[in-house]
């Protein structure tokens, strides 16, 4: 089924998705980020949306657009999406974890901005590790026909191709799909196309070539609806 058909095979479920990159603030106006647009996520939150589903976009700082038809949900730090997706979680469907949250943050923000001193030396930060929303809702899901989805960026190395490393990480992780990116120099983000092997817990490998996020967005879809039948 591609993606765009008005076939509204996700009528009466609630679908839960997250998209952007969290910020971690050091002070009232600097933060440590990443470089995720959230478009990958927003075309989630669109297609499901136009196949009839109930969606809950949480989006961290995306410039986006608001989808037409979702409830968008704005958060800026990791500790935010976490909140918002596990008070979520057992009202969703199917939750997909397209955001991409920092995985550290500094120990302390700074209550006024940071000042440069008249010594020149520099402030050290020292970060504290994130907790994993997606290994919490995986491990703390009470339900058996509700349906999780992560994501996984690998540059692979001498030791691990990507497709290793996003199995060990689909493990890890507890969920039922890993969509992974290879994202060796650079790819994938900021850009409009993608290409991905979506994971199963089975053992299965789907390749999906590279084409637009709305289509990779309507695989993913195609093989969630597979889980409810
Ligand atoms: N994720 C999450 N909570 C975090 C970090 C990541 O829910 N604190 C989710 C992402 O949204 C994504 C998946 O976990 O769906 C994999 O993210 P990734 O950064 O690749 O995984 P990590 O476990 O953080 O591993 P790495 O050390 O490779 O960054
Ligand atoms: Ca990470």
């Amino acid at each position: 089924r591609a993606a765009g058909h008005e076939v509204a095979d996700l009528t009466g479920k609630h679908v839960l998705v997250s998209a952007g990159g969290t910020r971690e603030h050091l002070d009232p106006v600097r933060y440590l980020g990443n470089s995720s647009s959230g478009k990958q996520g927003y075309a989630l939150a669109r297609i499901a949306a136009a196949r009839g589903a109930k969606v809950t976009l949480v989006a961290a700082n995306s410039e986006l657009p608001d989808p037409a038809g979702v409830q968008l949900v704005p958060v800026t730090s990791t500790r935010d999406l976490y909140d918002e997706i596990t008070s979520r979680a057992a009202d969703a469907d199917a939750i997909v974890m397209a955001a991409a949250p920092a995985d550290f943050r500094p120990a302390d923000v700074a209550e006024h901005k940071i000042k440069k001193t008249a010594d020149g030396s520099v402030p050290a930060v020292s970060l504290v590790q994130n907790p994993d929303i997606l290994q919490t809702i995986s491990h703390d899901r009470g339900r058996a026909d509700q349906v999780i989805v992560g994501f996984g960026a690998e540059t692979g190395d001498a030791e691990h191709s990507v497709l290793e490393l996003g199995r060990a990480k689909l493990e890890r992780k507890g969920c039922d799909l890993l969509v992974v990116n290879d994202v060796s120099g650079g790819k994938v983000f900021g850009s409009d196309t993608n290409e991905a092997v979506i994971l199963d817990r089975d053992g299965g490998a789907l390749p999906v070539p590279s084409g637009s996020k709305d289509a990779l967005a309507g695989v993913i879809w195609n093989l969630v609806a597979a889980h409810w039948k």
